[in-house]
């Protein structure tokens, strides 16, 4: 598997590429400075010659016209790492540890807190395929994709809500969700967007709110203090580990299927 990371990456990498390995493959990481997508390599040319070489190709990387580029060009799978827009296997993943920790992800209720970025997108679009109740609590003019929210809504399956005051729509939570506030590609945004995210930050006020079977969960990394107060992502109810380790297991089931095993 060719692992292409035009951004930087702890889990995503180490994740993939050890379990690669336990299903008996090899991962090839091949970092910002390797490919240069659209700098020394055009996106088609790199995917018509690595699926020559690999049978999977991985990537994470700035606008998602490249993953499609890829996945249009390459003659293997393509599997998205994350992109601007969206972060499928972190979904895959998290939609596993809901399982694991609350018994099942229908019905259960998820209220996201924050920037309405790519795992926003993610959650909408797993919303639009499995039945629960997802709200994305957001700043004004923060607010996900209006094509994503509609398709969600429109599949009929969820029950759907975009809002800017998380303190009216926590309670009864199965899960309290948080991301940094400036992702990758948007750190230079970091200090004005700590000014307009102020009130977004999952502290243990928040989560009384939601109640006693509320838990944490965040994709990380994680900006204690900032998005999410120390207190809350330490606490007992915070799963934010378990929902790391099982990147490593859902991707492996992705990986198996996409070879078709
Ligand atoms: N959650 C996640 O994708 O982490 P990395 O950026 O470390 O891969
Ligand atoms: N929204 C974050 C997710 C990191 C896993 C980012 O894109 O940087």
């Amino acid at each position: 598997m060719s692992m292409i990371f035009a951004k930087p990456s702890m889990r995503t990498r180490v994740s993939f590429e050890t379990g690669f390995s336990l299903l008996g493959g090899h991962a090839i990481y091949l970092g910002p400075d390797d490919i240069q997508m659209g700098k020394r390599e055009e996106t088609r040319d790199a995917a018509r010659v690595l699926c020559r070489y690999n049978d999977i190709i991985m990537a994470r990387v700035f606008g998602h016209q490249d993953i499609l580029d890829l996945a249009k060009f390459a003659t293997v799978p393509v599997i998205n790492g994350l992109t601007d827009y969206n972060h499928p296997c972190q979904i895959m993943a998290d939609a596993l540890t809901i399982i694991e920790h609350v018994g099942r992800l229908e019905g259960t209720k998820v209220v996201y807190v924050g920037d309405g970025n790519n795992i926003v997108h993610s959650w909408l679009l797993m919303a639009s395929v499995i039945p629960f109740h997802f709200v994305c609590a957001c700043p004004k003019g923060f607010e996900p994709d209006k094509e994503t929210v509609e398709k969600a809504r429109k599949a009929g399956i969820s029950k759907i809500e975009i809002t800017n005051d998380p303190k009216e729509v926590v309670q009864g939570a199965d899960v309290v969700y948080s991301d940094v506030w400036a992702s990758m590609g948007q750190k230079e945004e970091a200090a004005y967007r700590k000014q307009a995210f102020q009130g977004f930050q999952v502290d243990e006020f928040l989560m009384k709110l939601a109640g006693p079977k509320a838990y944490f969960m965040h994709c990380l990394p994680a900006e204690r203090g900032v998005e999410v107060t120390e207190g809350v992502i330490e606490a007992p109810y915070s799963i934010v580990f378990p929902q790391a380790e099982n990147r490593m297991h859902a991707q492996n089931a992705i990986m198996l299927h996409a070879l078709g095993l």
